[in-house]
């Protein structure tokens, strides 16, 4: 695979949480905090937060995103949201089959493809997560499952099309559980599906797509994460709740010097 150097991401995941109001001052905490960071910072927030955070970042490089849209463009579909209005309210990024949509809400990766898309037409960054099981990674089924994930969900998309989109790789045994994949598997992983990646879509493609860890990352094991030549950033979900440990890992590498 050719060398290239990708920009290093770092999206928070608030999943069902904040108001307005705590939203307001998270921002109004975390952002003299990172306000030198060479990396890119997205914050996914939920639906109602997405205009008022927007506005709140708009002098700021950390950009506002959502956790999930439906595939329409409009029509009777009570609860649901769209990708036009998640972009009329703000956003330029929305996570796409996240563990807990494909669990808890039965999502299926042509369902998750079919959102790609339309994100892609909407101008929103998809940013796709994939990821295995406790037991998948036992019976060795980790690269199948992973396999199956990305060419659903990456189905008749076009090189330059999954040049836009991050990708997510969240073992599933790792979100919320307080112990991270250790940065050997990550790595490992991670380089597999790049592999993957480039036998579909060509390596000029797999050398510039991001791909992303996710699960139980802290400010503590940031480090062994973005060390790894695959990795190109971090989905945060639990420790970008607090301004002051998201601002953590973001600054990482300030932090090490004693
Ligand atoms: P976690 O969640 O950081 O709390 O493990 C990650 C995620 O679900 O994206």
């Amino acid at each position: 695979m050719p060398d290239q150097k990708r920009a290093v991401t770092i999206v928070g995941n608030w999943k069902m949480h904040k108001t307005s109001e705590e939203s307001k001052s998270f921002i109004k905490e975390l952002l003299p905090l990172i306000k030198d960071t060479p990396f890119k910072v997205y914050l996914a927030v939920p639906y109602t937060l997405i205009k008022p955070v927007a506005e709140s970042l708009e002098e700021s490089h950390v950009v506002v995103g959502a956790q999930n849209m439906n595939d329409a463009d409009e029509g009777a579909f009570t609860g649901e949201i769209a990708g036009k209005m998640l972009a009329d309210a703000g956003a330029r990024f929305v996570i796409l089959g996240h563990s807990e949509r494909r669990k808890i809400f039965d999502e299926s990766n042509d369902f998750i493809n079919k959102k790609i898309k339309k994100a892609l037409a909407c101008h929103l960054q998809p940013i796709l997560c994939i990821g295995e099981t406790f037991d998948e990674r036992e019976s060795e089924k980790t690269d199948v499952v992973l396999k199956e994930q990305l060419t659903g969900c990456l189905k008749d998309l076009s090189e330059e099309e999954v040049e836009k989109i991050i990708i997510a790789y969240e073992p599933i045994w790792a979100i919320g559980a307080g112990f991270p994949a250790t940065s050997d598997v990550a790595e490992a992983t991670i380089y597999s599906c790049r592999k993957l990646i480039e036998q579909i879509f060509g390596k000029e493609t797999a050398a510039k797509v991001s791909i992303i860890y996710g699960g139980s990352v802290k400010p503590e094991n940031t480090k062994q994460f973005l060390d790894r030549p695959n990795i190109d950033g971090l989905l945060v979900g639990g420790a970008s709740l607090s301004a002051e440990t998201f601002s953590k890992i973001i600054n990482y590498q300030e932090e090490l010097v004693p």
